[in-house]
Parts: C-alpha cells; structure tokens; sequence
C-alpha cells in the first residue's frame, strides 16, 4: 500500500509533487514544471489552499487498474488543475472543499475519488452524492458509471419525479454502491428504511454552495444526521461565498480546503458582453435578432421565471424560430427528452431557468444568453460556464435594461471581470 491508500500498479512511487510556488521559492528543486494543459486552465497563482501536494497524473495517483483504465478510455490524458489536487486528500480520507472554475473537471474528481474508495465486492450503499437537480444528478451517474466501467459497479440516480415503486425496488434487489440523488427522493429512501445509510463512508455534495443554501440547507441536514459519524465529507462548487464556507465549520471541523479567489473565477476562454436594450420590450426582438448566431453553435437562454420560458418559447415558435424548453414544472418525461435532444445536439436552442444553471456538461454549448440577469451573483458565473467547458472558447451575452445597468456593474467589479458591449461582428467569433 502507497501512503494514499491505493495500489502501486504502474512501479511509480506515487509521490506527490509539491506545488510549483514552493519549488520556484527553493533553488535546489527542479524548476517549475511548463503548464501543458487546456488554453486559460493553468491554475498557477489562482489557488488558495492548505494543502500543498500535486500529482500531474492520473498513473501517479495509485488508482485501481480497472479504475485507471475507465479514465483513460472515457478520454482523458491528464488530470486537470482541480483533479492534480483534491483526488488524492479525497482518497486519503480527509474532508475536502474543492472549488475550481466551472468546466474544469469537478465532476470526475469526487467520481474517481469515490470510484476508488468502495469495495466493489460490498453490496451495499457506501458512498452518497447529492446535486440539486434531477437532470445533474443523471448526469453525473453516467460519468460515475463510465469511469467504472471496467469494475463491477452499481451506481443508482435516486431522483424525484421518478417511480417511487421501481426505486424500492432497485434499493431492495440490488442495492447500489454509490448512490447520486436529488435531496427530497433520497431523505424519503432513506427515512423509509430503503436507503441505508450505515455503511456509507463517503458523502459528496455538487453545488455544496447551492445545497447549503436556504433552499436545501435543513434537507441536507436530515440526511447528514443518518450518517456514520466518521463520514467523509467533499464539498464542490465553482463558488464558494464566505457564509456558506462559515457554515460548514459545523460539519467539517477541520477540512483540506482548495479555494479560488472570486477575481479568478471567471474563464479567460469566456468573452462576455452585454446589449443595452432599453426596454423590458425589446429583448424579444434583439434576440430575433441573434437567432442566426444562436443556431451557429448549441445555445443556453436563460430567464428566470418558469412562466417567462414558457411565454418566450411560445413568442419565438410563433416566428417559426426551433426552440426548446425546459423548467421545473414540467413533467419529468418531458424533461428527460428535452434533455436528450440537446445533448444530442437534435435541438440546438434551449431556453430555461436557473436549474439548468449549475454542472450540467453539453461540450457543445459555446452561447450563453442571459435574457434576463440572474437574480444571484454566483449563478452569473454558472450560467456563462455552460458555454466554454473544459478549456473551449465561450461568449455569454447580457440582455441589460435601464435597470440592470447597476446590477450589471457589481458583477463587474464583484468578480474583477470585463464585460464589454458586444461587438456587430459577434458571429464570427464562433
Ligand atoms: N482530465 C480531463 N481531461 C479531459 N477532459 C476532462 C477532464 N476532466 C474533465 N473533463 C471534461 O470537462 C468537462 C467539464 O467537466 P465537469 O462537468 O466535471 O466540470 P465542473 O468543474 O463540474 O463544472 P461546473 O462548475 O460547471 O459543474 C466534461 O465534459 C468532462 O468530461
Ligand atoms: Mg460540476
């Protein structure tokens, strides 16, 4: 056993690396290592941590075999700036709060920290995600069962919306190793004694700073109580605000913590503009406007009312513009198609709420269009980061009234970031 916990299986010494400011201070250390991976990625100077080990590859983390095979063949060659280091304190067990830019690989760093650490001959429940929306929780088990795809592993989305019937069924036949869910299904599986919850070692919150929220905060402590009291706790999010990091004090006495300051969190890769529109009235027609644009790539359009999706799409079919749509009212099975269809790139222009906001990965998306301003800070930085994932070139757009000018300028200078008027040419930017 290395001291990570893990198999040496490749004969490297697993050693982590020490992060690059304390090699450039220290002369006798090799010089600092050349950044080699996506465009406006490197994390260099970004982070601010306790923890100072970075392991540059996935070969040097000590990984099972069958695990090191999934994320080779899932794609990936090396580990990005967050996964180099919070796997390995996730691996050792400690508490971890992770924060790194949206779409630079949050998701596979607790996966494969949690993919790791249950024993696949163990049926039942020992590792538990929460995200805060059903189309996120999905999403992330298809990444969980894909990076283990060559162990044995049972991964189960516990969302609402869902056959309650068909659950009890999964938890009583086959219970799954690790389960990701929404809080509400997953409280009643567990309160209902489906769920057990006595074997599970590791509980990962995605969006930790939305699940702490008011919204979520008493849900997530109901579950939390049901926990072994030597749990592990892994916090994620792309924002992190100060209160919520206050609260977790409660719960995670003394965690490793990886954390961006909010000048940094905006992508060098994501150009931001905005169109003074005046007027409430003339956003329909300056998004008509930009419909060609919108369909050169795969867009987002966010608006923050359900009823306003819902009047939006109709407004723009009624123009025979293809548009889709997606909100919380709507019917799962509804949603879960309109989900696919944009995936899969079938539909190009989706028009939703804040809850497609946070996590969720369409490679595709390179447009984000705020019709409105988001009504929080740090849901601006989750929606443009739907667009420009991983390293890929972005533009999010800002619909600005007279009111929003104000609002506009707090973001800002809130995040140190410039958000210019958008250019006529803004097609050929794609
Ligand atoms: N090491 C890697 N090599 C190549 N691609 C990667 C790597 N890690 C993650 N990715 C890809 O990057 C994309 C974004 O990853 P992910 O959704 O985990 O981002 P995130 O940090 O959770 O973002 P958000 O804050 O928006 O939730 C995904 O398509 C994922 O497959
Ligand atoms: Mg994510």
């Amino acid at each position: 056993m290395s001291r990570y916990g893990g198999n040496d299986l490749r004969g490297s010494k697993g050693e982590a690396q020490y992060d690059t400011f304390s090699q450039q201070k220290d002369e006798n250390l090799p010089p600092k290592q050349e950044y080699n991976g996506p465009p406006g990625m490197d994390a260099d100077g970004l982070i601010e941590t306790n923890y100072d080990k970075i392991v540059e590859s996935f070969d040097d983390m000590c990984l099972k075999e069958e695990l090191l095979r999934g994320i080779y063949a899932y794609g990936f060659e090396k580990p990005s700036a967050i996964q180099q280091r919070a796997i390995q304190p996730c691996i050792e067990g400690k508490d971890v709060i992770a924060q790194a830019q949206s779409g630079t690989g949050k998701t596979a760093t607790f996966a494969i920290s949690v993919l790791q650490k249950i024993d696949a001959s163990l049926k039942q429940t020992q590792a538990l995600v929460i995200a805060p929306t059903r189309e996120l929780a999905q999403q992330i088990q298809k990444v969980v069962m894909a990076l283990g795809d060559y162990e044995s592993i049972h991964c189960h989305a516990c969302i609402g919306g869902t056959s309650v019937r068909t659950e009890i069924q999964v938890f009583q036949t086959n219970p799954p190793q690790i389960v990701v869910g929404t809080p509400g299904r997953v409280f009643d599986m567990i309160n209902r004694k489906y769920l057990d919850t006595s074997k599970v070692k590791m509980f990962v919150l995605d969006e930790a700073d939305e699940m702490l929220s008011r919204g979520f905060k008493d849900q997530i402590y109901e579950i939390f109580r049901t926990m072994p009291a030597t749990i592990q706790v892994i916090l994620l999010s792309a924002t992190m605000p100060t209160d919520v990091l206050d609260v977790t004090t409660c719960f995670m006495p003394d965690p490793i913590r990886i954390l961006v300051k909010k000048e940094e969190l905006t992508l060098e890769g994501i150009q931001q503009f905005y169109v003074f529109v005046e007027k409430e009235e003339w956003k329909l027609d300056t998004l008509c406007d930009l419909y060609e644009t919108l369909t050169i790539t795969q867009a987002v359009i966010f608006s923050n009312t359900r009823r306003k999706v819902d009047w939006l799409t109709e407004e723009l079919q009624r123009r025979d513009f293809t548009v889709s749509a997606l909100h919380g009212d709507m019917d799962q099975g509804d949603r879960e198609v309109i989900m696919r269809e944009f995936r899969s790139g079938s539909s190009r222009v989706l028009i939703t709420t804040d809850l497609l906001a946070r996590g969720i990965d369409v490679q595709q998306v390179s447009l984000v269009i705020n019709y409105d301003l988001p009504s929080n800070r740090e849901n601006y930085i989750h929606r443009i980061g739907r667009g420009g994932r991983f390293g890929r070139k972005g533009v999010a757009i800002n619909f600005v009234t007279d009111d929003d000018k104000r609002t506009l300028k707090d973001i800002e200078k809130f995040y140190n970031t410039k958000i210019e008027e958008m250019p006529m040419n803004v097609a050929d930017l794609f």
